[in-house]
């Protein structure tokens, strides 16, 4: 079956998700830009594209460089026509303790997660086919709650989800819709790093057919898996003595492991905690 959406621009299509779902959208026929800074992955899609006659174009690109966005979208749409999708997707995580911060890191994922989302979606508008196009950016279920040990990461998404809510009513005045993805935990480079459970994991495969079909619909919002998505409403409404009490605990288990730098001992105040 063919996809109404007949040309999309994929950012962070270099691996997991995305690349997942350049493969989902150029198998029902629709022409890809995938966009990352890592390009071998990217002549993979193409090699894939060619094969099954469909164009795609690889498009080196750091979203961190905002100011590379514009063109490398301008000249996308140059190849390929006006975009009936595009998606923000590229992004990092990092480890975060409270008390072993780090400003660098925390803007790292921020330029990532949030700048280089909101500069790719908002400009983009100009490469649109028009009334029926869909800008999505790819946030994370984490966005509803912070989770332990992750707080850049977290804020970077809760941000990312605001500002998807903050542009939807005016573009969709122009007939342009805006989807908020918050995907849980998916089977990537980014979580073969977490060294604690998963619950409901799923694969990236499964992932990306879930955000097709909802660029191919008409919702604003996509969680899933349904289970992860039910658990994390179930978090959201904790009291904060509750989850606090939660995350310190998964934190210092997370701590213990190594997955989070060092251990900060129990009721130690921040004076004393060890130093980075
Ligand atoms: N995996 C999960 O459980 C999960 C859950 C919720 C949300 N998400 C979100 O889903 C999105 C995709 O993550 P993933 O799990 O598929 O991770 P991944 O496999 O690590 O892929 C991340 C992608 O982002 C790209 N990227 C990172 N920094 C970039 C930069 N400065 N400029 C351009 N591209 C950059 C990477 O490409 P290059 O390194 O080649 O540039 C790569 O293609 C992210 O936004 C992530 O936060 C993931």
């Amino acid at each position: 079956v063919r996809s109404p959406i007949r040309t999309a621009f994929v950012t962070g299509a270099s691996s997991g998700i995305g690349h997942a779902l350049c493969r989902g959208l150029l198998q029902r026929g629709c022409a890809v830009a995938a966009a990352a800074r890592r390009m071998e992955p990217l002549r993979e899609l193409e090699a894939e594209g060619h094969a099954r006659g469909v164009r795609v174009l690889a498009v080196p690109l750091d979203v961190a460089c905002t100011e590379a966005i514009a063109p490398a979208l301008a000249r996308a749409a140059g190849e390929l026509g006006p975009f009936d999708a595009v998606v923000a997707n590229a992004g990092r995580g990092r480890p975060l303790r409270a008390l072993e911060w780090d400003a660098g890191s925390v803007r790292e994922v921020f330029a990532v997660n949030l700048f280089g989302a909101v500069e790719t979606l908002l400009a983009a508008v100009p490469h649109l086919r028009g009334p029926g196009s869909v800008l999505a950016g790819v946030s994370s279920i984490a966005a509803w709650r912070s989770g332990p040990g992750a707080a850049a990461y977290n804020a970077s998404k809760a941000a990312l989800s605001s500002f998807l809510e903050g542009i939807r009513p005016e573009l969709r005045d122009l007939g342009i819709r805006v989807l908020e993805v918050n995907p849980g935990f998916v089977h990537t480079a980014m979580t073969d790093r977490n060294a604690f459970p998963m619950p409901f994991r799923i694969g990236a495969a499964d992932a990306a057919r879930r955000i097709v079909r909802a660029l191919e619909g008409r919702r604003n919002r996509l969680a899933f898996p349904l289970p992860m998505a039910l658990l994390m409403g179930l978090v959201r409404r904790l009291p904060d003595r509750v989850f606090d009490a939660l995350n310190l605990r998964v934190s210092r288990r997370l701590a213990s492991a190594g997955v989070l730098g060092r251990e900060i001992p129990s009721g130690s105040p921040p004076g004393q905690a060890p130093s980075p």
